[in-house]
């Protein structure tokens, strides 16, 4: 089996950050599954009177995404910036709560856990359901966490480094609204696994945190 690493956890917990750098150091290759809800998200708004919240309009966004996928038009398709808007966002958090979509977008997860491609020893996937549902034999779960005050602190802060005027109050809100959606959605809510390691960052820097999921790693894999 492949070494697999599973880290879910809220927003801007670090879990983005954390997965990149863990896959980095190990020789990982990484898969960000929250990408694929984003550009399912952004092609139903792509498509003019698509309602994200709407199970065919979403299917159809599946559908063209997929149209994309496999190939790199499909590593272009989730590098696009434009997956990363807020808008973009609250798409995908509405596609993601549709079970449907959730089938359609599994077994390209799966796949890549399994079929990492050629070179790399494992594969790190991050999102909410990966320990849960995409990988429940992964060897290590993380969970990522940090209070909503400080996820929405560092989310602020990411919006105004691209320029955008945000107040602290509206990021809190959207954040909490979010999160409500991801948590009590009944398609695969965002939880940890209960066999999963929770980690909480709101105390800890990126470099804090990927040493310690570093030392969860090599203690898995037996790596020295
Ligand atoms: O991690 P992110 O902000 O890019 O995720 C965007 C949305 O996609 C988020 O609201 C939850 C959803 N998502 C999901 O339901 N399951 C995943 N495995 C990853 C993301």
């Amino acid at each position: 089996m492949t070494n697999i690493i599973a880290i879910d956890g809220p927003a801007a917990s670090g879990k983005g950050t954390l997965a990149r750098r863990l896959a980095k150091a190990l020789g990982y290759a990484y898969m960000d599954t929250g990408a694929l809800y984003r550009a399912v998200g952004f092609e139903v708004l792509q498509a003019a009177g698509r309602d994200p919240e709407n199970e065919a309009d979403a299917l159809a966004g599946c559908v063209a995404l997929a149209a994309k996928l496999g190939g790199a038009i499909g590593t272009l398709a989730l590098a696009n910036p434009e997956l990363r808007s807020e808008e973009c966002g609250d798409a995908a958090s509405k596609v993601a709560a549709i079970q449907s979509v959730r089938d359609a977008l599994l077994d390209i997860q799966r796949d890549f856990a399994a079929n990492p491609g050629e070179g790399y020893k494992g594969a790190v996937l991050d999102g909410r359901d990966v320990g849960t549902i995409v990988c429940p034999n992964a060897p290590l779960k993380l969970y990522i966490t940090a209070s909503l005050e400080i996820r929405a602190e560092r989310r602020m802060k990411e919006l105004q480094l691209k320029g955008k005027l945000v107040t602290k109050g509206a990021v809190l809100e959207d954040m909490r609204a979010r999160d409500a959606r991801d948590k009590a959605r009944a398609a695969a809510p965002l939880r940890a696994a209960e066999d999963a390691i929770v980690i909480d960052t709101s105390e800890l820097n990126a470099d804090q945190v990927l040493e310690t999921a570093l030392e969860y790693a090599k203690k898995a894999f037996l790596l020295s």
